[in-house]
């Protein structure tokens, strides 16, 4: 798929139903998004039924559209307790044979020195970054499914997480990215100029 031809769609066929399996697909391929020592903290709440979008009306600022038509909300938080999964991911990467026993004990000897910090604000930075690549790896996979995307960052960040049943404290809110069926061709936008983003030293 040619993703520099994606754009945010807002409007979707509301009578098309995405299935389990695919968005289970969908995720899994979004899922080889890199990530900051490979922890990836990205979760996600896939709201669906007409019940759980229901809920999520009154999270967000605007976007009735993309909830009304789209197939499915997918809300995207950091988790900032992912370290409890560095044992899981590290363990499984030495057993198949994907990373020698040196490596995994360094790393999670690094790992548990990052913990003891206890640097909420790194983790929150460092995750923001690993989860908006997992949300653009997600949109472009998407349309290799044969969907379209919107990001929406417009929604309540103090309701989300009754809407998700999440806590707080552990959770942290990204981005929700709808996703449906293209019923509209969706906005030209413009795009800044090479000299207004990069230079080359
Ligand atoms: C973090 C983020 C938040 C956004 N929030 C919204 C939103 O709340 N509602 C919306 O309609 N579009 C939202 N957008 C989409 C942007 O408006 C859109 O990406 C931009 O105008 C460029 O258009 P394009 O995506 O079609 O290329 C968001 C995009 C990003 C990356």
């Amino acid at each position: 798929m040619n993703n520099s031809s994606r754009k945010s769609i807002r409007i979707y066929d509301e009578n098309h139903h995405i299935s389990d399996e695919e968005i289970e697909s969908i995720i899994l391929a979004a899922n080889k998004a890199p990530s900051s020592m490979n922890m990836q903290p990205w979760r996600y709440v896939v709201i669906k039924s007409k019940e759980a979008k229901n809920l999520l009306k009154d999270a967000l600022y605007g976007n009735k559209n993309q909830l009304n038509t789209s197939s499915a909300m997918i809300v995207i938080f950091n988790d900032l307790n992912k370290y409890s999964l560095a044992d899981k991911i590290y363990t499984l990467a030495y057993e198949k044979g994907l990373m020698p026993l040196e490596v995994k004990t360094k790393q999670l000897s690094n790992i548990n020195k990052i913990m003891q910090s206890k640097n909420k604000e790194k983790m929150i930075r460092s995750g923001l970054i690993d989860c908006g690549i997992a949300a653009m790896n997600l949109m472009n996979v998407a349309r290799d499914y044969g969907y379209d995307t919107c990001p929406i960052g417009g929604f309540n960040h103090d309701k989300i997480h009754d809407v998700c049943n999440l806590d707080k404290e552990r959770y942290y809110p990204v981005m929700i990215v709808s996703i449906g069926k293209a019923a509209e061709k969706g906005y030209e936008s413009i795009r800044l100029s090479f000299d207004d983003v990069a230079k080359i030293i």
